[in-house]
């Protein structure tokens, strides 16, 4: 087992289902998130102001979606507010199931009060009475610690009619179960999944700000999105603002995995490099990087001075550290046949078009390819993602497009010299 780092909180943690199944590794707490802050301060900061002054501290603390999109969390909340409607609902998309992300997890069980205050925040500013939380499947074992989480909420007054005192304010929060579909995550899956049907994405427009759960106006935002919410409350935009870089307000959590000595979950203020993150999870002998998981970047050494922010490298969160031995072809393959289980089948560029970009690379990696399978890759990705319906599709080329961009000479050596295979001593630092 891995030691415990600077690890926050501690009334998470003593609940048995999250001690028996949880090793968090927690090695970088950071001032936003995973600090001891009371979250319920900014909850009842939130409640001192009108909702269109809550929309505007948002707005002005320039907080963007942590789920990978960065879409401004203000202007989506005005959006919905400003939608005329009878009902409008709050949704939390806890369906974490990018391949190496694992951040949401952590601040389930460490910081569920600040999640469920989020939540409560943004209710009242969009002038919702109900919210969802949208549990990923393989979190099903957290479910009864959140279902009393929110239980002692409910007697806290912190949930239910009346919230602190304002008879004018109810909110409650329900936990619907994900089923284990990675598409789910795609936010209109996620609404159809909550509405009891098929988990398939929709066509946006319209946008859930706009049409979403039941047909209402539906906010939805990343477990972390929502959880930075009480704090820039309680603390004031200003001082969000005050760290990261000027597109990327605020700080990151980070979940570092693969090839390195301190694996875990990182808070770190945006525009901190990659390189810094290598020295401080213990990756010295690190040669490529998957940067947010299966739909973001496979990027080599060249690329290790770049920043973690929205304006340079954006992350889910995933950060998955492999050494100089690994096969990074194996890598791409493996990330392929991810995105092959996981399409809903729906669009055939998807459905079919990743079973031909995943037999393209095997020909590659068996040594069999020619200089034009190498444009057939690419031009394949190309019709993928502007032919696709979801951000699935939209992204499931990456991980042979950023391992083609930033690792030529492993394709170039499989396709010209035509070894015989990939052997299995091949690896990125021959390459
Ligand atoms: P998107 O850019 O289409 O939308 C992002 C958010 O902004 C959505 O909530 C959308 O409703 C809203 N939005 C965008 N334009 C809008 C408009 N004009 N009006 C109102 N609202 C608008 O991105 P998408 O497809 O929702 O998500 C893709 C991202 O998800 C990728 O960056 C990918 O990395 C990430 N992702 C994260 C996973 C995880 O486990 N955290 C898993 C898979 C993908
Ligand atoms: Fe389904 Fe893929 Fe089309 Fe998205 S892009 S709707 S996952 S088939």
């Amino acid at each position: 087992p891995q030691t415990l780092i600077g690890k926050t909180g501690d009334g998470a943690n003593s609940h048995p289902l999250v001690q028996a199944m949880v090793r968090n590794n927690i090695r970088q707490p950071g001032p936003v998130l995973l600090t001891d802050a009371n979250p319920d301060q900014g909850l009842q900061a939130a409640l001192q102001l009108s909702p269109l002054e809550v929309i505007a501290q948002v707005e002005e603390s320039l907080l963007r979606g942590r789920g990978g999109a960065g879409f401004p969390t203000g202007r989506k909340w005005r959006l919905a507010a400003n939608t005329p409607a009878e009902e409008r609902y709050v949704i939390c998309n806890a369906d974490e199931g990018e391949p190496g992300t694992f951040k949401d997890r952590v601040l389930l069980t460490e910081k569920p009060d600040l999640l469920f205050a989020g939540m409560t925040i943004a209710a009242y500013a969009v002038g919702a009475r109900h919210g969802i939380l949208y549990l990923r499947g393989e979190y099903r074992y957290l479910r009864a610690y959140l279902e009393a989480t929110l239980q002692r909420r409910r007697e806290q007054n912190l949930l239910g009619a009346g919230i602190l005192g304002r008879d004018d304010f109810s909110f409650d929060i329900r936990i619907q179960m994900g089923a284990g579909a990675y598409i789910c995550g795609e936010e209109s899956s996620l609404i159809s999944s909550c509405e009891g049907k098929r988990g398939e994405p929709k066509n946006r427009p319209p946008f859930p700000v706009q049409s979403g759960y039941l047909g209402h106006p539906t906010v939805v935002n990343n477990v972390e999105t929502l959880s930075c919410v009480p704090r820039i409350m309680e603390q004031g935009a200003p001082w969000f603002r005050g760290m990261g870089t000027t597109g990327s307000s605020g700080t990151k959590l980070l979940s570092v995995s693969g090839d390195c000595v301190r694996p875990g979950i990182y808070e770190i203020a945006f525009g901190v490099t990659l390189a810094e993150i290598l020295t401080q999870a213990g990756a010295q002998d690190a040669a490529a990087i998957v940067v947010g998981g299966a739909s973001g970047q496979i990027v080599g050494r060249t690329e290790f001075h770049r920043r973690l922010c929205f304006e340079d490298l954006a992350s889910a969160g995933a950060i998955v550290c492999f050494n100089s031995s690994r096969n990074i072809l194996e890598a791409a393959a493996y990330y392929m046949d991810f995105f092959i289980e996981e399409s809903c089948g729906y669009c055939t560029p998807c459905r079919v078009g990743n079973v031909f970009l995943k037999k393209g690379l095997e020909k590659i990696m068996h040594g069999e390819g020619e200089p034009e399978d190498l444009d057939y890759l690419r031009s394949l990705s190309d019709t993928i993602i502007a032919t696709s319906r979801c951000g699935l599709g939209h992204t499931s080329p990456n991980p042979i497009l950023s391992t083609m961009e930033y690792f030529p000479l492993v394709y170039s050596a499989m396709v010209k010299e035509r070894p015989g295979g990939m052997q299995a001593g091949f690896n990125i630092q021959k390459a």
